[in-house]
């Protein structure tokens, strides 16, 4: 049982990313600790059962019916018995058949009505829980997003869902049916003969003792089994998405090899929980059987000496076996519950993360002048601790294009994150037009600036949606308009169904140009007033630069322009440069005057020069 072992590690990476910062990490680790099972129900019950708790009603009112036709049922056999088979009554013969027959009928009905309200509940509580968690994570810091696995959100979405589901439907039906149903032939037990039903009433008590005690082992297996699952859509995720660098690389075998592990493990740990969940079923049928016996032992001694009569005695053990069903369900309920709590207790954990990047309380609407950006002193290290800027100061004056420039890592993209708070600054300030960053609202601050990145984000849309992504209520003119200042008109003219192409998940069916295109003619068509670029470092053809590189020149034109530049000629048009290494600037200047400090710069793009291109 080494799995056993690994479960920690497993339900570790349940926990929220490590890289959230401290406050918000012990307050989401706290919440995705095992939260004890009766607030955790009631708080579940409260948002998302209760608002349907007319149609619970109706349920529930089926549910008794049913659950007092069944016990019906059982009572039924005393007079059969007594005064139809053992008294040889023709008379009552035929109606004793049809009334059975009448009560099939109706509890099938009303089975069928419980089962469509049941499940069009359990699917309905569903898309309120997805609903829910798509409106916060879409809203999630993006530190949330790059600390935490796609798989494993994608699996919240669809497994941990289908187990509540699972577990609403089945825990209100076993606290309404099955309940119900053995109260009631309970009830008749004891109506039937009461030494008899306290003789053997003992096996309630025990099967569920025996059952509650697999339940929270079931518990953790379930957590695990969910993570992986999660791991699981993760690998594929990559694998499917990469496939072109997975087939480059050869690395088919290596990728099928992890996507085994993967798969063997979740095998492994489905086994397990099932084994868990059906150990109950040879206890309860011992159970079963050593009370069957003893009923039929000394029921059928009361007989003999003629205490009590067959139909008692029949009425009696039809009770009992029919209670028997429910009572495994009811049992074996508190399984599906605890997978089910396992599920909740994740998806309140993922509900209680907040994100820390919002309006501030006072937050106003950004007073827009030329929009001149400012960075002073700023320091700024990821949540996972990786130190990116060490008091940065700048500033791009309103209208001017300023360049950074450095190595890898130098932390040039860090800066442009601070601008539009994809991040917050630890020390120091940032500021548009003299209002710093976080005292203005979100909507205004990010309405203000359109961001070009590295990474050119194309969604599975037309391609006129993809243009039009910022400003949805833009006209066709405007959309073809933005498309030809930013050389693309041409190549979607030419494509079969022109703007109304479908360019594939992440732009699949676009060459890499085009995706660039695309993505300045979207800010083109944002026309916000500060211009963030990150320019791709991947090189494309000579013909495809350069008309990406004239886009962005018309692009840049009029706006405040902060570009973390790699092409020689963006740098040289630049206003300031800015020169970063490790977090610092070092040196800032135009082109000549870099140049000539031979420094930094010059080690940069002394070579560059030598070899014009
Ligand atoms: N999401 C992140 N989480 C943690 N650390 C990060 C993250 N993004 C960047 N870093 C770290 O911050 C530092 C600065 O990264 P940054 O992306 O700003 O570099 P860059 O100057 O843009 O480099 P490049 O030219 O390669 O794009 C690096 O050390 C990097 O490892
Ligand atoms: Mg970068």
């Amino acid at each position: 049982m080494n799995e056993a072992q690994k479960t920690p590690v497993a339900s570790q990476q349940d926990r929220p990313p490590a890289a959230l910062s401290s406050a918000s990490q012990q307050k989401s680790a706290m919440a995705e600790e095992h939260t004890p099972t009766v607030p955790l129900m009631l708080r579940f019950a409260r948002t998302y059962i209760l608002p349907y708790w007319r149609i619970i009603l109706v349920a529930m009112t089926l549910m008794l019916m049913s659950a007092a036709l069944t016990a019906g049922l059982a009572k039924f056999m005393q007079p059969i018995f007594d005064r139809v088979f053992n008294a040889r009554s023709s008379r009552l013969l035929w109606p004793t058949g049809l009334g059975v027959l009448a009560v099939f009928v109706v509890r099938g009905f009303v089975t069928y009505g419980n089962a469509v309200i049941m499940n069009w509940l359990g699917q309905r509580v569903i898309s309120d829980i997805q609903r829910d968690m798509f409106a916060h994570l879409i809203r999630a810091d993006i530190s949330y997003f790059h600390a935490y696995p796609t798989g494993q959100l994608l699996s919240r979405f669809l497994s941990d869902t289908a187990q509540m589901r699972t577990a609403t439907v089945e825990g209100m039906t076993g606290m309404g049916k099955n309940f119900f149903t053995i109260i009631f032939l309970v009830a008749v037990m004891f109506y039937q003969d009461w030494r008899l039903s306290l003789i053997s009433i003992f096996v309630f008590p025990a099967a569920f003792y025996f059952v509650h005690r697999t339940g929270s082992s079931l518990r953790k297996v379930s957590r695990s089994m969910q993570v992986h699952n999660g791991d699981l859509t993760s690998i594929l995720n990559q694998s499917f998405q990469g496939a072109r660098h997975v087939k480059s690389y050869c690395a088919e075998d290596y990728e099928r090899s992890r996507v085994d592990a993967t798969i063997e493990k979740v095998l492994r740990l489905f086994t397990r929980a099932f084994r868990i969940s059906a150990s109950t079923t040879p206890m309860a049928e011992t159970l079963v059987g050593l009370a069957i016996a003893t009923i039929i032992i000394y029921g059928g001694h009361r007989i003999i000496i003629g205490a009590s009569t067959t139909g008692r005695l029949v009425s009696f053990i039809t009770a009992f076996v029919l209670a028997f069903d429910p009572m495994k369900r009811l049992a074996n309920l508190n399984n599906t519950m605890q997978m089910g709590l396992a599920a909740i207790d994740r998806l309140f954990g993922l509900l209680d993360v907040k994100a820390e990047i919002v309006d501030a309380p006072d937050a106003k609407p950004l007073r827009l002048g030329g929009a001149t950006v400012v960075f002073r002193d700023v320091h700024f290290a990821y949540p996972d601790g990786s130190e990116a800027l060490h008091g940065v100061s700048f500033e791009a004056p309103a209208g001017k294009t300023i360049a950074l420039v450095g190595s890898s890592g130098a932390g040039k993209s860090t800066i442009l994150n601070l601008i539009p708070r994809f991040y917050d600054v630890d020390a120091g300030i940032v500021t548009v037009d003299g209002q710093d960053v976080r005292s203005v609202t979100l909507e205004s601050l990010r309405h203000n600036m359109a961001l070009v990145t590295q990474e050119v984000a194309i969604f599975d849309d037309t391609i006129r949606a993809n243009i039009a992504y910022g400003r949805r209520d833009a006209t066709e003119e405007e959309i073809v308009a933005a498309a030809k200042e930013a050389a693309a008109h041409d190549f979607i003219s030419a494509l079969p169904e022109g703007y109304a192409t479908r360019v594939g998940e992440q732009g699949v069916k676009l060459s890499g140009g085009q995706r660039q295109r695309i993505s300045i003619a979207r800010a083109m068509l944002k026309n916000a007033p500060i211009l963030l670029l990150d320019e791709a470092t991947s090189a494309l053809d000579t013909t495809s630069e350069k008309l990406v590189q004239e886009a962005l020149e018309r692009l840049q034109k009029g706006r405040t322009t902060i570009v973390v530049a790699h092409r020689l000629s963006t740098i040289i048009n630049a206003d300031v440069i800015y020169v970063l290494e490790h977090g610092r600037i070092v040196e800032q200047g135009n082109h000549a005057q870099l140049l000539a400090q031979n420094g930094a710069y010059a080690r940069l793009y002394g070579d560059l020069l030598k070899e014009p291109d």
